[in-house]
């Protein structure tokens, strides 16, 4: 450790001071002594260091690759959902996720070993011992420091390591490319294109696939292939229960009654009020119909950020949602009255079969759920 006092120089010996003279009065002033300060390559260009430049490169290159891979993957994998009975676009679909999970771990891992390893073999590893000091930055500790950090580029080597320079700006635009590419692959690759099926954020799957096609209320077992469906006398009064939708065409699909059971905006609330609070109730203009008698059905996805809204309390007629605990009134067409939630739950039309089995007439005739970009209200 220096004890010295060093005198700093005036403007003008400044002025003349080259970078060797700035770095050596920085430290000096910083009451620093440089223990060590070997140059890391001596001797230029022998094999171990074309060696460790290559090594360097190869990282950066994996990272830039690695980068682009996950772009092409993001937008043109095959990412729709194969049935696992098409065994090469099953295999393929199956790899989406891990394809995207490994590409952009291996950019962000590659950069980030090719600068390690970079600092580690090119920047000169110094030992230095510095006083401790008071006080703001001076004119003369900025232009040292300065010059010191130059210096240490210039011992690096970089300048003259243009395979290094280009690996790492491959690195770094694969790297840019891929975090850029998040958030505008939805514009290129978009999965709602086709509004009018029942696979849009416009539709569920209550949607008949052809006019006149009927959409049973089912209820789930636990069994995912059983088809349950559900009475207009199976509630008592008072009474809740969650339905999903059946159509006759899927009774032997297993994969389809599956899928019914999983779909996120399928599940559906189907309350039956009491008669007391029947005569209470207060329709929603354009909806007065969507009920069969004291049977009202709402969608179980909440408009606040669509978490399932699972409660019913018969005393009060609330649908609570667990997550925020928005609250909405089953007696006043679903509309929120506690909570974040905004806008009513989607009603869905209901009515019951010659069998006396319930069925909606239709599909909900907004979006449910949450809002998103395209959705007005
Ligand atoms: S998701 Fe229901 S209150 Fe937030």
């Amino acid at each position: 450790m220096s004890g010295e006092e060093v005198k700093p120089p005036s403007e003008a010996e400044l002025a003349k001071m080259d970078r060797d003279q700035l770095v050596e009065l920085g430290t000096k002033l910083d009451g620093v002594t440089l223990v060590e300060y070997p140059d890391p390559w001596p001797v230029k260009d022998t094999r171990a260091e074309k060696r460790a430049e290559r090594l360097v490169a190869l990282w950066f290159a994996i990272s830039g690759l690695a980068g682009l891979l996950f772009v092409v993957s993001l937008i043109w994998w095959p990412w729709k959902y194969e049935a696992p009975d098409n065994e090469h676009g099953h295999f393929l679909y199956s790899l989406y996720t891990p394809f995207l999970g490994i590409t952009l771990g291996l950019a962000v891992l590659g950069l980030g070993v090719g600068i390690l390893l970079y600092t580690k073999k090119f920047i000169p590893h110094e030992l230095a011992v510095q006083e401790r000091g008071d006080g703001g930055s001076k004119e003369v500790d900025k232009a040292t420091i300065v010059a010191q950090l130059a210096d240490t580029g210039t011992r690096s080597t970089i300048a003259r390591r243009s395979l290094i320079k280009r690996s790492a700006g491959l690195g770094a635009a694969g790297l840019g490319l891929a975090a850029a590419a998040l958030p505008v692959a939805s514009f290129i690759k978009d999965p709602w294109k086709n509004t009018d099926n029942k696979e849009s954020l416009w539709h569920t799957g209550w949607q008949p696939e052809h006019p006149g096609e009927v959409v049973y209320m089912r209820r789930n077992t636990g069994r995912p292939h059983e088809v349950a469906l559900v009475r207009a006398e199976d509630l008592d009064a008072g009474g809740m229960e969650t339905v999903f939708p059946f159509r006759e065409s899927e009774r032997h699909d297993e994969e389809a009654l599956s899928a019914a059971l999983h779909r996120s905006d399928n599940p559906v609330m189907l309350i039956r009020l009491r008669p007391a609070d029947s005569a209470r109730v207060v329709k929603r203009k354009g909806q007065e119909d969507f009920n069969f008698g004291d049977y009202y059905a709402y969608t179980k996805l909440c408009s606040h950020v669509g978490c399932p809204t699972s409660l019913y309390e018969q005393r009060t007629n609330r649908i609570l949602c667990p997550c925020h605990q928005s609250q909405f009134d089953a007696l006043h067409y679903g509309k929120p009255i506690f909570g974040p939630a905004t806008r009513a739950l989607a009603q869905l039309p209901i009515t019951v079969d010659d069998k006396g089995y319930l069925i909606a007439r239709g599909d909900f005739i907004e979006a449910v759920g949450p809002a998103f970009w395209e959705r007005k209200s």
